[in-house]
């Protein structure tokens, strides 16, 4: 008989619900969800009195192994994908990102490759950072055979990875065709460089140059470019990392307009704000340096009320680690410092201690933005990001009341210091379980280096062709004369 795994006496938590029941696994699957169950023979009684029993986390936006501004993130999947077990994330979608004029499907086979070392699953968003018929065809492809239902677009890092209006137009035209959802990283990538410039030959060279070279607008003219591309060409868009209000207000028109916008928050932009990079010691402010900056605490208060009001949907950690000597690249200049901060260890504590222990949010929220939504958004659901029979068992019984003090000493993500150092949180997964295996349990992990697996996410044309329908008013009219 499969490995069963009785979790007894907590409570349930769902985006939809607060339920006191007991969930029965076996094998990888959830088989039962309800009060009383019995253990079947040989399985083992997990004992989850006074804690909730949520879904695994889905962080939709980490770069494990990334080539990024002459170096290569710390972090790859095997160390990635352990710490996100230990901070009670059990999926991450990452970034296959070609170079331009290099193909899709290549890139896509690199980043499989690559992953095959996770100890949990695992699925890639596919960048657009160039176009031809070529990439048009290849998009086709990746969505036919190999599960890939979203492709980003890079709207700032011009000179490199950068997507301008003929790609982004293209492309979003290409993912209408397939049933495909657009995200886009919206920062306006011209406008950064020439602010960049200017700064620097004001003379600041220091990691404060980084914010004042990429202020709010610059982020919002990109929100509502790209929101405003959707709307023309039909499709659906997912809008990654905002951090500020001038995004979340394109968001929010766009939404309000009848769009089918999403909007994804950072942990680490609701809790940190820009006075981070105005610390004197270098390396501490060069830690900080990530795209788009952290901003005022004005934009960190509007950022929970969308994520209150709906607006955004999902929150992710960009997990995307330099360690300080590679930071250093950039002394003496900030457009060198690599960008890029960490966090997929500690998204859900911190989400916890700052979301719900506030009140801001309930635990179905919670759990709603750290999973559910992610999985309806990225068509995992209900795989994953729920709580019920025939779910993949990635569950986390969740301790409301256990602490942490957040350190580079203690966490396991490889990277040699930690954005929240010394922030203690309330609420932390005391055990993390994927696809039924425990892998996280008295603050220890058992991973298997390999045992993480690949998810296939099918594209949604049916779904977003009817939803289309709500921009009928807006199909060209021929008189006939
Ligand atoms: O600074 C960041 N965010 N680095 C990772 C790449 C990206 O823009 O998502
Ligand atoms: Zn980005
Ligand atoms: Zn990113």
């Amino acid at each position: 008989m499969a490995n069963a795994v009785l979790i007894k006496g907590g409570t349930v938590v769902t985006a939809e619900a607060e339920t006191r029941a007991d969930v029965l696994i076996q094998g990888e699957i959830i088989t039962a969800v309800g009060p009383n169950l019995d253990a079947p023979a040989g399985a083992r009684v997990l004992d989850a009195g006074g804690a909730y029993v949520i879904p695994g986390g889905i962080d939709p936006h980490t770069h494990m192994e990334l080539p990024f501004m002459g170096t290569t993130t710390s972090e790859d999947f095997f160390t990635g994908t352990s710490a996100a077990v230990a901070g009670g994330t059990t999926t991450i979608i990452d970034f296959a990102i070609p170079n331009p004029g290099q193909s899709l499907i290549e890139a896509y086979q690199s980043w499989r490759g690559w992953a095959e070392k996770s100890v949990a699953d695992y699925t890639f968003h596919v960048a657009v950072t160039w176009w031809n018929d070529k990439v048009r065809e290849e998009m086709g492809v990746l969505c036919r055979d190999h599960g890939v239902n979203s492709f980003k677009h890079f709207m700032a890092y011009k000179g490199a990875i950068m997507a301008d209006d003929e790609v982004l137009v293209n492309s979003f035209r290409r993912a209408a065709e397939l049933g495909a959802l657009c995200t886009v990283h919206a920062e306006n990538g011209e406008l950064v460089v020439q602010l960049q410039k200017q700064i620097f030959e004001a003379g600041i060279s220091g990691p404060e140059g980084h914010p004042q070279s990429r202020p709010p607008m610059v982020e919002g003219e990109a929100a509502h470019r790209a929101t405003r591309l959707a709307e023309a060409l039909k499709v659906p868009l997912y809008v990654v990392h905002n951090s500020c209000i001038d995004a979340l207000e394109a968001i929010t028109r766009a939404r309000l307009s009848g769009q089918i916008v999403f909007g994804e928050v950072l942990a680490q932009h609701l809790v940190i704000d820009d006075s981070v990079y105005y610390n004197k010691d270098w390396n501490t402010a060069a830690h900080y340096v990530m795209s788009p900056p952290f901003r005022s605490k004005e934009h960190q208060a509007a950022l929970w009320r969308g994520l209150q009001a709906g607006m955004l949907q999902t929150t992710a950690t960009d997990h995307c680690c330099f360690c300080t000597e590679q930071k250093r690249m950039g002394f003496g200049d900030f457009r060198k410092i690599p960008n890029g901060t960490g966090g997929v260890e500690d998204r859900m504590t911190v989400l916890w201690s700052h979301g719900v222990r506030t009140g801001k949010l309930s635990p179905s929220e919670f759990v709603a933005a750290t999973s559910a939504n992610a999985a309806r958004i990225f068509n995992m659901y209900p795989r994953k990001g729920t709580i019920a029979v025939g779910a993949d068992a990635d569950v986390v019984i969740w301790d409301p009341e256990g602490t942490r003090l957040i350190s580079k000493d203690t966490h396991h993500q490889k990277i040699d210091f930690n954005i929240y150092e010394g922030m203690t949180t309330t609420g932390v997964p005391a055990v993390t379980l994927s696809r039924g295996k425990v892998l996280w349990e008295n603050g220890q992990l058992d991973v298997v280096r390999g045992a993480g697996k690949y998810v296939d996410r099918p594209c949604f044309a049916p779904f977003w062709q009817t939803q289309n329908t709500r921009n009928a008013h807006r199909l060209p009219v021929k008189v006939d004369r």
